[in-house]
C-alpha cells in the first residue's frame, strides 16, 4: 500500500473542487477500504434476510467476506468469512440455511455464530488447544441494528451506531413507522448489477439532482412516464415543460450531516386514490389515528444515504448497497423493502416500479451507469485534474450540524469529502 502521507491525501480535496486520483489511484482505494470501510460503520443487510436459526446472509464490509447469520439461540451475528485452518472462505452461497457452516478444503466445521465446532482428525495436532471462539471464523470487532437494519465495524474505536446514524436513524424510524405492523422486511428480491466506474460515483449521484433532467430526459420529458417512483402516480417526474425550459429540483432541498450522510428533501404529495392505498391509510388510522397518520404519509425525505455504502428511499422503498469492487468497478444491489401489514398488491406495484426505475435494464439507471463509466474514462486525461463540485445556493446551519441548502446545490457532495478526509487522514490507533 503506497504510503501517502495526511498531507498528499488533504491536497486532494479542496473546498469545491477534489482531485481525479480520488476517482482513478488504486493506491487511495486501497487506502479508502482500509480508512472508510475499515474504521466507518458500514451497513450489512437487514435482519429479516435471516429470520430462522441457522440462516445465513454473505456479503462485503469493504472488500472483506463477512457472513450475517442467525444462531440457534435467536441472535444475529456478523462473522468474518474465513477458515480458521488456512484462510478458506467457509461459505460460498449467498444465502441459505446450514446446521453448521463447513469449509469445503479440509471439512472443518462452525457454529451458526461462526465459534469453531470440529476440527477433523484432530490427533494430528498433539500440541494445540482448541478454543471456539480464537479458532473460530472471527467476529467482526461490532454490529449493531436499529429497526433490523444491520451495520458492522470492522474497528473497536469510535461512536456507537445510533450516534454515527444521527438523524438518520429518525429515518429508519419514519419508515418503520409507516409500516401498519411496525417493521420493516427485506424480501422481493434484488437487483443486482456492476459499472465500471469508482464506487463514489454512484454515492454522489444519489444526492445530485442537478442531473435528472438532462441525464434522464428520454424518462422525464413530456410523454416520457418512465420516471415514476411511487404507487399511484401515473404521469412520472416531468422536468421539461417545454423544450429547453427545465423545472429546477432546487426546492427539493439537500441536506448535508456529520459523518457524511446526506439527504434530499421530499418529493410533492401524488394523491392516490387506489383501492389498495385506502385500504393502507385505514389500517395506520387505525393504529395511530387520523392526524398523525397524516404526518406519517407526507415523505420528508428522497434518497437518504448512509455513507460510505448504502442509501434508501422511502418513496417506494428500497435499500441501494454500494459495494466496491477496485477503484473502477463497482457492484450495486437493490433490495425492495416490504412495509410489513400492508396490503399485498401494494408490495406487487412498489416491484413493477423498481423493475422500471431501478431493474440493471431500466430506462433510469441505465442513464446513471452511462455516467459513471464516461466520467471514468473523461478523467484519465490530463487536461484537467480538478473535478467541480462547487455548485451552491442559500444555504443554513441548524443546531444539530445538518446544513439545509437547495436540490441542485453540491453542498452533499462536499459533504461527502469532508467525511472522507477525517476518515483518511485520521491518525491510526496503534
Ligand atoms: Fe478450512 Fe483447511 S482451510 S479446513
Ligand atoms: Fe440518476
Amino acid at each position: 500500500m503506497a504510503g501517502y502521507s495526511n498531507d498528499h491525501i488533504a491536497s486532494l480535496v479542496r473546498p469545491d473542487q477534489v482531485h481525479r486520483d480520488v476517482y482513478e489511484d488504486p493506491d487511495l482505494f486501497d487506502l479508502e477500504m482500509d480508512r472508510i470501510f475499515g474504521r466507518s460503520w458500514v451497513y450489512v443487510g437487514h435482519e429479516s434476510q435471516v429470520p430462522e436459526p441457522g440462516d445465513f446472509f454473505c456479503t462485503r464490509v469493504g472488500l472483506q467476506p463477512v457472513v450475517m447469520s442467525r444462531h440457534s439461540d435467536g441472535t444475529v451475528y456478523v462473522v468474518y468469512n474465513r477458515c480458521a485452518h488456512r484462510g478458506v472462505k467457509v461459505v460460498n452461497e449467498e444465502c441459505g440455511n446450514v446446521g453448521r457452516f463447513m469449509c469445503m478444503y479440509h471439512g472443518w466445521t462452525y457454529d451458526t455464530n461462526g465459534d469453531l465446532d470440529f476440527v477433523t482428525q484432530s490427533e494430528g495436532y498433539p500440541d494445540l488447544e482448541f478454543d471456539k471462539l480464537e479458532h473460530g471464523m472471527g467476529r467482526v470487532a461490532r454490529w449493531e441494528s436499529h429497526h433490523g437494519f444491520v451495520f458492522a465495524n470492522l474497528s473497536p474505536d469510535g461512536p456507537g451506531l445510533r450516534e454515527w446514524l444521527g438523524e438518520n436513524s429518525d429515518f429508519l424510524d419514519d419508515v418503520a413507522v409507516s409500516a401498519p405492523d411496525g417493521e420493516v422486511e427485506v424480501t422481493g428480491g434484488v437487483h443486482r448489477y456492476l459499472y465500471h466506474g469508482n464506487w463514489k460515483m454512484q454515492v454522489e449521484n444519489l444526492i445530485d439532482m442537478y442531473h435528472p433532467a438532462y441525464s434522464h430526459e428520454s424518462s422525464s420529458a413530456k410523454g416520457g412516464q418512465q420516471f415514476s417512483r411511487r404507487e399511484g402516480d401515473k404521469g412520472g417526474i416531468q422536468f421539461f415543460e417545454k423544450r429547453g425550459k427545465v423545472k429546477s429540483m432546487d426546492g427539493l432541498g439537500t441536506h448535508a450531516l456529520p459523518n457524511g450522510h446526506t439527504w434530499q428533501g421530499g418529493l410533492p404529495p401524488v394523491e392516490n386514490m387506489s383501492e389498495d392505498h385506502r385500504a393502507y391509510v385505514a389500517l395506520l388510522e387505525e393504529k395511530h389515528g387520523p392526524n398523525r397518520t397524516r404526518e406519517i404519509l407526507i415523505k420528508k425525505r428522497h434518497n437518504v444515504i448512509f455513507y460510505p455504502n448504502m442509501a434508501m428511499q422511502e418513496l417506494n422503498p428500497h435499500i441501494r448497497v454500494i459495494r466496491p469492487l477496485a477503484v473502477d468497478r463497482t457492484e450495486i444491489f437493490i433490495y425492495p423493502v416490504k412495509l410489513k401489514g400492508a396490503p399485498e398488491k401494494m408490495f406487487r406495484d412498489q416491484l413493477i416500479n423498481l423493475n422500471r426505475t431501478h431493474s440493471p435494464t431500466s430506462l433510469v439507471q441505465t442513464d446513471d451507469v452511462e455516467a459513471f463509466t464516461r466520467a471514468q474514462e473523461g478523467m484519465m486525461t490530463s487536461g484537467n485534474e480538478w473535478v467541480l463540485l462547487a455548485r451552491t445556493g442559500p444555504q443554513e446551519s441548524l443546531e444539530s450540524g445538518r446544513i439545509r441548502t437547495t436540490g441542485t446545490s453540491e453542498e452533499g457532495m462536499r459533504n461527502h469529502y469532508r467525511a472522507w478526509l477525517e476518515y483518511m487522514c485520521a491518525d491510526r490507533p496503534e
